[in-house]
């Protein structure tokens, strides 16, 4: 039976790891993976997270099974984080929610419910989007098609060409937005695009997704969510993933959490079993121990101070990487504007520079990048700016 199946492809980030880690370059970089890394390249446990973990060990006396909800107080908290401590839409019970393995898990569990509520719904994503969003909702049996985003020109968003596509849009279709910090382009909406697109859903009926995995990792907590927390306060319905793992720093124990608001806490009680439901089915339960390091975090001030006060350390390290690599880079003899890296938000920028030169910058200079020209801003550090900077200009040239 099994002969029947070829090798697939390999993952192309997952080879560019294998490429890099066999470079004998010492002066290799590694732009590629989306993880944050500090200045020497390491991706370190948050402070308040390593905490976290002693407190929960000395009071954890079971193991038991919790439920497909996850640990409650958690999904409770990432509800404040995301829709705001005074959302109307949690206080009056319309919003439901479960723990979920990563954002990923999210994504599957709010497609599955799609899926199920509606018969031909489709997603519309950006163009271009983070690539596992494909196999994560086609995979529900869902249909995924995508609107204009991204103007490599100006490096920023053709805003008015997406626009004219959401106009074309009804009640059975699903938008999948970026809460911020787009990946892989930077570009993010502005608060008046959110507003226009919030007005549209409310009109025409379309209900909006939201993918959020890099809340505080742009311009702040509050003001990352405030494209969101509008669209919760202006249409009835949305379906929000979230995820710790940048934000908290909690990749490989996977955390992320689903949220659909409904229009009243009758309908939320009804999606609610249907998102357990979906969960039970798939992977019965999530990992907890996420989960309760994220709401120790939270309940206890201190830590939460502290743990706000690292992303915001980490945020800032990116911004001033971002404005660094554009100074040494206008100091060169580029003809290129590259003066959108310090207008995008979050980790990553997309370069705008063809599959050729991402070849060239990986095998004449070992700096390593998504073929697309996407870069990891967090994988660059204060020394390599120059090297960075040097082999742009000889691959531009
Ligand atoms: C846009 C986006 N959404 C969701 C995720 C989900 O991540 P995870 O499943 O690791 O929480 C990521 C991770 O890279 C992402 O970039």
């Amino acid at each position: 039976m099994f002969d029947q199946l070829d090798v697939l492809p390999a993952d192309p980030l997952l080879g560019l790891i294998t490429l890099y880690n066999n470079d004998t370059n010492p002066k290799k970089v590694d732009l590629g993976v989306g993880v944050y890394r500090d200045e020497h390249g390491h991706t370190a446990i948050m402070q308040a997270i390593q905490k976290a973990e002693k407190i929960h060990m000395d009071k954890e006396d079971s193991k038991t099974y919790l439920g497909p909800i996850g640990v409650a107080g958690f999904v409770n908290g990432i509800k404040s984080l995301v829709l705001g401590e005074s959302s109307q839409a949690v206080a009056s019970g319309r919003v439901a929610g479960l723990q979920t393995p990563g954002g990923c898990g999210a994504l599957r569990i709010g497609a599955e419910l799609l899926k199920r509520i509606k018969g031909e719904v489709t997603v519309w994503a950006s163009d271009p989007t983070w690539a596992n969003h494909i196999p994560l909702i086609s995979s529900a049996g869902l249909e995924i098609k995508s609107y204009p985003y991204f103007d490599a020109e100006t490096g920023g968003i053709k805003f008015d060409a997406m626009d004219a596509k959401l106009a074309e849009l009804g009640p059975n279709d699903i938008l999948l937005l970026h809460g911020c910090c787009h990946n892989p382009t930077g570009a993010d909406l502005s608060y008046e695009q959110w507003q226009q697109i919030a007005k549209r859903a409310a009109e025409q009926g379309f209900i909006p997704f939201v993918d959020i995995a890099y809340q505080g990792l742009g311009d702040g907590l509050e003001e990352d969510v405030k494209g969101v927390r509008y669209l919760s306060e202006h249409v009835e319905e949305m379906v929000i993933a979230t995820s710790c793992s940048k934000n908290f720093g909690l990749y490989r124990e996977r955390t992320g959490t689903l949220l659909v608001q409904t229009k009243s806490a009758e309908n939320a009680h009804a999606i609610q079993t249907h998102v357990q439901d979906a969960a039970r089915a798939n992977y019965s339960m999530p990992p907890a121990y996420g989960g309760f390091l994220v709401d120790t975090v939270l309940q206890d001030p201190a830590l939460r101070k502290e743990w706000e006060d690292e992303l915001n350390s980490m945020a800032e390290r990116v911004k001033s990487l971002r404005a660094g690599l554009l100074e040494k880079i206008q100091a060169r003899d580029i003809d290129k504007d590259f003066s959108f890296i310090v207008e995008q938000k979050g980790m990553f920028s997309f370069l705008g520079i063809s599959k050729e030169q991402v070849r060239k910058m990986r095998e004449d200079y070992s700096i390593y990048m998504a073929d697309s020209s996407r870069i990891n801003v967090a994988g660059l550090n204060t020394e390599c700016l120059d090297y960075v900077a040097d082999a742009l200009e000889a691959v531009l040239k």
